[in-house]
Protein backbone atom coordinates (compact mmCIF):
# COMPACT_ATOMS: atom_id res chain seq x y z
CA UNK A 1 0.00 0.00 0.00
CA UNK A 2 1.62 3.68 -1.22
CA UNK A 3 1.76 6.08 1.60
CA UNK A 4 1.21 9.94 0.60
CA UNK A 5 2.54 12.84 1.70
CA UNK A 6 2.26 16.18 0.34
CA UNK A 7 4.87 18.54 3.04
CA UNK A 8 8.12 18.19 4.69
CA UNK A 9 7.54 17.85 7.51
CA UNK A 10 4.95 15.08 7.32
CA UNK A 11 7.23 13.56 5.03
CA UNK A 12 10.61 13.30 7.17
CA UNK A 13 7.76 11.79 10.03
CA UNK A 14 7.22 9.06 7.66
CA UNK A 15 10.60 8.22 6.74
CA UNK A 16 11.77 7.81 10.17
CA UNK A 17 9.62 4.56 9.90
CA UNK A 18 10.70 3.56 6.41
CA UNK A 19 13.56 0.96 5.81
CA UNK A 20 16.78 1.44 4.36
CA UNK A 21 18.24 1.25 1.58
CA UNK A 22 15.74 4.08 -0.34
CA UNK A 23 15.63 4.88 -3.23
CA UNK A 24 14.29 7.77 -4.82
CA UNK A 25 12.58 8.82 -8.34
CA UNK A 26 12.29 12.21 -8.57
CA UNK A 27 9.87 12.90 -11.13
CA UNK A 28 7.59 15.91 -12.65
CA UNK A 29 4.73 13.42 -13.01
CA UNK A 30 2.79 12.62 -16.36
CA UNK A 31 3.98 9.19 -15.71
CA UNK A 32 4.84 6.85 -18.58
CA UNK A 33 6.66 3.53 -19.12
CA UNK A 34 10.00 5.20 -19.34
CA UNK A 35 9.40 6.11 -15.63
CA UNK A 36 7.68 2.79 -14.58
CA UNK A 37 10.62 1.31 -15.23
CA UNK A 38 12.80 3.97 -13.33
CA UNK A 39 10.46 2.66 -10.67
CA UNK A 40 11.47 -0.92 -11.28
CA UNK A 41 15.42 -0.20 -11.20
CA UNK A 42 14.72 1.54 -7.44
CA UNK A 43 12.62 -1.65 -6.94
CA UNK A 44 15.65 -4.09 -8.20
CA UNK A 45 18.16 -1.74 -6.18
CA UNK A 46 16.91 -1.62 -2.76
CA UNK A 47 15.04 -5.07 -2.98
CA UNK A 48 11.74 -6.05 -1.22
CA UNK A 49 12.47 -4.91 2.11
CA UNK A 50 13.94 -1.36 0.80
CA UNK A 51 12.12 1.55 0.34
CA UNK A 52 10.88 2.84 -3.27
CA UNK A 53 9.88 6.17 -3.40
CA UNK A 54 8.65 8.80 -6.05
CA UNK A 55 8.76 12.23 -5.81
CA UNK A 56 5.92 13.85 -8.25
CA UNK A 57 6.36 17.61 -8.26
CA UNK A 58 6.18 20.48 -11.24
CA UNK A 59 9.05 22.16 -10.12
CA UNK A 60 8.25 25.98 -11.73
CA UNK A 61 12.21 27.09 -11.00
CA UNK A 62 12.97 24.83 -13.73
CA UNK A 63 10.51 26.26 -16.37
CA UNK A 64 11.81 29.15 -18.50
CA UNK A 65 8.59 29.49 -20.29
CA UNK A 66 5.32 30.12 -18.60
CA UNK A 67 3.33 28.24 -21.24
CA UNK A 68 5.65 25.36 -20.72
CA UNK A 69 4.52 25.35 -16.92
CA UNK A 70 0.84 26.45 -17.63
CA UNK A 71 0.88 23.49 -20.30
CA UNK A 72 2.66 20.90 -18.57
CA UNK A 73 0.24 18.11 -18.32
CA UNK A 74 -0.40 16.94 -14.25
CA UNK A 75 -2.57 13.69 -13.62
CA UNK A 76 -2.00 12.75 -10.54
CA UNK A 77 -4.45 10.63 -9.38
CA UNK A 78 -3.91 8.48 -12.07
CA UNK A 79 0.21 8.35 -11.47
CA UNK A 80 -0.70 7.37 -8.00
CA UNK A 81 -2.63 4.63 -9.32
CA UNK A 82 0.38 3.70 -11.61
CA UNK A 83 2.63 3.75 -8.82
CA UNK A 84 0.54 1.45 -6.27
CA UNK A 85 0.66 -0.72 -9.22
CA UNK A 86 4.33 -0.93 -9.07
CA UNK A 87 4.63 -1.23 -5.41
CA UNK A 88 5.67 2.03 -4.76
CA UNK A 89 6.24 2.52 -0.83
CA UNK A 90 6.09 6.23 -0.87
CA UNK A 91 4.91 9.41 -3.14
CA UNK A 92 6.03 12.83 -2.07
CA UNK A 93 3.76 14.84 -4.22
CA UNK A 94 4.89 18.39 -2.05
CA UNK A 95 2.63 21.78 -3.16
CA UNK A 96 4.90 24.51 -4.49
CA UNK A 97 4.24 26.71 -1.31
CA UNK A 98 5.57 23.86 0.99
CA UNK A 99 8.53 23.75 -0.94
CA UNK A 100 9.51 27.69 -1.64
CA UNK A 101 9.24 30.48 0.41
CA UNK A 102 8.24 33.72 -1.28
CA UNK A 103 11.80 35.14 -0.72
CA UNK A 104 13.14 32.14 -1.60
CA UNK A 105 16.59 33.27 -2.97
CA UNK A 106 19.42 30.42 -3.09
CA UNK A 107 19.57 28.89 -6.62
CA UNK A 108 22.51 25.70 -7.34
CA UNK A 109 24.62 26.97 -10.22
CA UNK A 110 26.51 24.51 -12.17
CA UNK A 111 29.16 26.45 -14.37
CA UNK A 112 30.78 24.12 -17.05
CA UNK A 113 28.52 20.94 -18.34
CA UNK A 114 25.59 23.62 -18.54
CA UNK A 115 27.08 26.18 -21.10
CA UNK A 116 25.44 24.25 -24.22
CA UNK A 117 22.80 21.92 -24.99
CA UNK A 118 19.86 22.83 -23.14
CA UNK A 119 21.70 24.69 -20.83
CA UNK A 120 22.09 27.42 -23.49
CA UNK A 121 18.66 27.72 -24.73
CA UNK A 122 16.88 27.36 -21.51
CA UNK A 123 18.17 29.71 -19.33
CA UNK A 124 18.17 29.31 -15.54
CA UNK A 125 16.75 25.78 -16.55
CA UNK A 126 19.54 23.75 -14.71
CA UNK A 127 19.61 26.10 -11.91
CA UNK A 128 15.89 25.18 -11.01
CA UNK A 129 16.54 21.39 -11.59
CA UNK A 130 19.91 21.11 -9.33
CA UNK A 131 17.91 23.54 -6.86
CA UNK A 132 14.88 21.20 -6.67
CA UNK A 133 17.25 18.13 -7.12
CA UNK A 134 18.88 18.48 -4.01
CA UNK A 135 16.10 19.98 -1.85
CA UNK A 136 14.83 16.83 -2.70
CA UNK A 137 17.95 15.19 -1.46
CA UNK A 138 18.27 16.80 1.59
CA UNK A 139 14.20 15.77 2.55
CA UNK A 140 13.80 12.42 1.39
CA UNK A 141 17.86 11.41 1.91
CA UNK A 142 17.89 8.95 -0.58
CA UNK A 143 20.63 6.12 -0.51
CA UNK A 144 19.62 5.61 -4.58
CA UNK A 145 17.86 8.02 -7.10
CA UNK A 146 17.17 6.64 -10.55
CA UNK A 147 17.43 9.41 -13.82
CA UNK A 148 16.57 8.39 -17.03
CA UNK A 149 19.49 8.87 -19.64
CA UNK A 150 17.64 10.88 -21.87
CA UNK A 151 17.95 13.83 -20.21
CA UNK A 152 21.87 12.88 -20.11
CA UNK A 153 22.57 17.07 -19.32
CA UNK A 154 20.47 16.80 -16.49
CA UNK A 155 22.43 13.73 -15.43
CA UNK A 156 25.69 14.89 -15.93
CA UNK A 157 25.27 17.97 -14.10
CA UNK A 158 23.47 15.90 -11.13
CA UNK A 159 26.11 13.34 -10.89
CA UNK A 160 28.64 16.67 -11.30
CA UNK A 161 26.91 18.21 -8.24
CA UNK A 162 26.94 14.66 -5.80
CA UNK A 163 30.79 14.61 -6.72
CA UNK A 164 31.17 18.51 -6.14
CA UNK A 165 29.06 18.54 -2.89
CA UNK A 166 30.33 15.67 -1.46
CA UNK A 167 25.83 14.63 -1.34
CA UNK A 168 25.62 10.95 0.29
CA UNK A 169 23.96 9.38 -1.93
CA UNK A 170 24.46 7.09 -5.64
CA UNK A 171 23.22 8.41 -9.03
CA UNK A 172 21.17 5.99 -11.62
CA UNK A 173 21.35 6.37 -14.95
CA UNK A 174 18.54 4.20 -16.73
CA UNK A 175 18.24 3.97 -20.52
CA UNK A 176 15.94 6.01 -22.48
CA UNK A 177 12.77 3.98 -23.00
CA UNK A 178 11.08 4.52 -26.98
CA UNK A 179 7.80 3.74 -28.46
CA UNK A 180 8.12 1.12 -30.96
CA UNK A 181 8.86 4.02 -34.01
CA UNK A 182 12.03 4.85 -31.88
CA UNK A 183 10.63 8.21 -30.39
CA UNK A 184 11.67 8.69 -27.04
CA UNK A 185 9.19 8.36 -24.42
CA UNK A 186 8.48 11.68 -22.76
CA UNK A 187 5.41 13.29 -20.73
CA UNK A 188 5.42 16.05 -23.34
CA UNK A 189 4.55 13.81 -26.09
CA UNK A 190 0.97 13.51 -25.21
CA UNK A 191 0.87 17.23 -26.16
CA UNK A 192 1.50 16.39 -30.16
CA UNK A 193 -1.25 16.62 -32.09
CA UNK A 194 -1.82 13.65 -34.13
CA UNK A 195 0.34 14.61 -37.34
CA UNK A 196 3.36 15.51 -35.10
CA UNK A 197 2.73 12.29 -32.94
CA UNK A 198 3.55 10.70 -36.53
CA UNK A 199 5.78 12.69 -37.76
CA UNK A 200 8.42 12.62 -34.62
CA UNK A 201 10.20 9.72 -34.94
CA UNK A 202 12.01 12.06 -37.50
CA UNK A 203 13.88 12.94 -34.43
CA UNK A 204 15.64 9.23 -33.57
CA UNK A 205 16.16 8.55 -37.27
CA UNK A 206 17.76 11.65 -38.06
CA UNK A 207 20.62 11.16 -35.29
CA UNK A 208 20.55 7.47 -37.15
CA UNK A 209 21.54 8.57 -40.37
CA UNK A 210 23.94 10.85 -38.97
CA UNK A 211 25.38 8.51 -36.52
CA UNK A 212 25.90 6.43 -39.51
CA UNK A 213 28.65 8.18 -41.17
CA UNK A 214 31.02 7.53 -37.98
CA UNK A 215 31.46 3.89 -39.76
CA UNK A 216 33.16 5.75 -42.42
CA UNK A 217 35.71 7.20 -40.14
CA UNK A 218 34.63 11.02 -40.87
CA UNK A 219 36.60 13.17 -38.37
CA UNK A 220 34.74 16.55 -38.99
CA UNK A 221 32.31 17.38 -36.51
CA UNK A 222 30.31 19.63 -39.49
CA UNK A 223 29.12 16.58 -41.81
CA UNK A 224 27.33 15.12 -38.87
CA UNK A 225 25.79 18.06 -38.52
CA UNK A 226 24.95 18.89 -41.99
CA UNK A 227 23.51 15.26 -42.36
CA UNK A 228 21.27 15.08 -38.93
CA UNK A 229 20.01 18.50 -39.79
CA UNK A 230 19.17 17.96 -43.27
CA UNK A 231 17.13 14.89 -42.03
CA UNK A 232 15.37 16.88 -39.47
CA UNK A 233 14.43 19.36 -41.81
CA UNK A 234 13.14 17.43 -45.04
CA UNK A 235 9.99 17.80 -45.38
CA UNK A 236 9.00 18.71 -41.98
CA UNK A 237 5.51 19.54 -40.70
CA UNK A 238 5.47 24.00 -40.47
CA UNK A 239 5.17 23.11 -36.59
CA UNK A 240 8.46 21.75 -36.99
CA UNK A 241 12.01 23.73 -35.87
CA UNK A 242 15.33 23.41 -34.53
CA UNK A 243 16.52 24.64 -31.08
CA UNK A 244 19.73 23.37 -31.06
CA UNK A 245 21.68 20.85 -32.76
CA UNK A 246 25.22 20.67 -31.35
CA UNK A 247 27.97 17.09 -30.84
CA UNK A 248 29.60 17.54 -27.94
CA UNK A 249 32.11 15.49 -25.90
CA UNK A 250 30.62 12.84 -23.78
CA UNK A 251 32.24 13.74 -20.73
CA UNK A 252 33.13 17.67 -20.90
CA UNK A 253 29.89 18.52 -23.21
CA UNK A 254 31.70 20.69 -24.36
CA UNK A 255 31.39 21.13 -28.70
CA UNK A 256 34.27 19.56 -30.30
CA UNK A 257 36.19 20.40 -33.32
CA UNK A 258 36.92 16.38 -34.02
CA UNK A 259 35.28 13.40 -34.17
CA UNK A 260 37.62 10.96 -32.08
CA UNK A 261 36.70 10.47 -28.66
CA UNK A 262 33.30 9.70 -27.63
CA UNK A 263 30.79 12.30 -28.57
CA UNK A 264 26.95 12.70 -28.13
CA UNK A 265 24.84 14.33 -31.19
CA UNK A 266 22.02 15.73 -29.61
CA UNK A 267 19.46 17.96 -30.33
CA UNK A 268 16.32 19.68 -28.78
CA UNK A 269 13.32 20.11 -31.65
CA UNK A 270 9.98 21.92 -30.98
CA UNK A 271 6.41 20.96 -32.45
CA UNK A 272 4.85 24.58 -31.89
CA UNK A 273 5.94 25.03 -28.40
CA UNK A 274 6.10 21.17 -27.40
CA UNK A 275 9.21 21.32 -26.87
CA UNK A 276 11.60 17.41 -27.27
CA UNK A 277 15.27 16.28 -26.92
CA UNK A 278 17.24 13.56 -28.02
CA UNK A 279 20.66 12.34 -28.77
CA UNK A 280 22.63 9.41 -29.75
CA UNK A 281 25.98 8.53 -28.99
CA UNK A 282 28.91 8.42 -31.70
CA UNK A 283 30.61 5.47 -30.67
CA UNK A 284 27.46 3.61 -30.44
O1 LIG B 1 13.65 15.04 -15.21
C1 LIG B 1 12.70 15.56 -14.56
O2 LIG B 1 11.57 15.07 -14.60
C2 LIG B 1 12.96 16.78 -13.69
O3 LIG B 1 13.90 17.62 -14.28
C3 LIG B 1 13.37 16.43 -12.25
C4 LIG B 1 14.70 15.70 -12.21
C5 LIG B 1 12.29 15.58 -11.61
C6 LIG B 1 13.52 17.71 -11.43
O4 LIG B 1 12.33 18.43 -11.37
Amino acid sequence: MITRSANVNSVRELLQKMPKPLALVPTMGALHEGHLQLLRAARQKVGPKGTVAISIFVNPIQFDKAADLENYPQPLEKDLALCEEEGVDLAFTPTKESLYHNDHSVLIHENLLTKHLCGATRPGHFDGVLTIVLKLFNILQPDFAIFGKKDFQQLAIIDRMVRDLNLPVTIIGHSTVRDSDGLALSSRNSRLKAHERTDAPRIRRALIAARDIRKTGEQNPQVYLDAARTHLLADAPDSFSIDYLELVDAKTLQPVSKVTKPTFLATACFYGDVRLIDHIGLSD
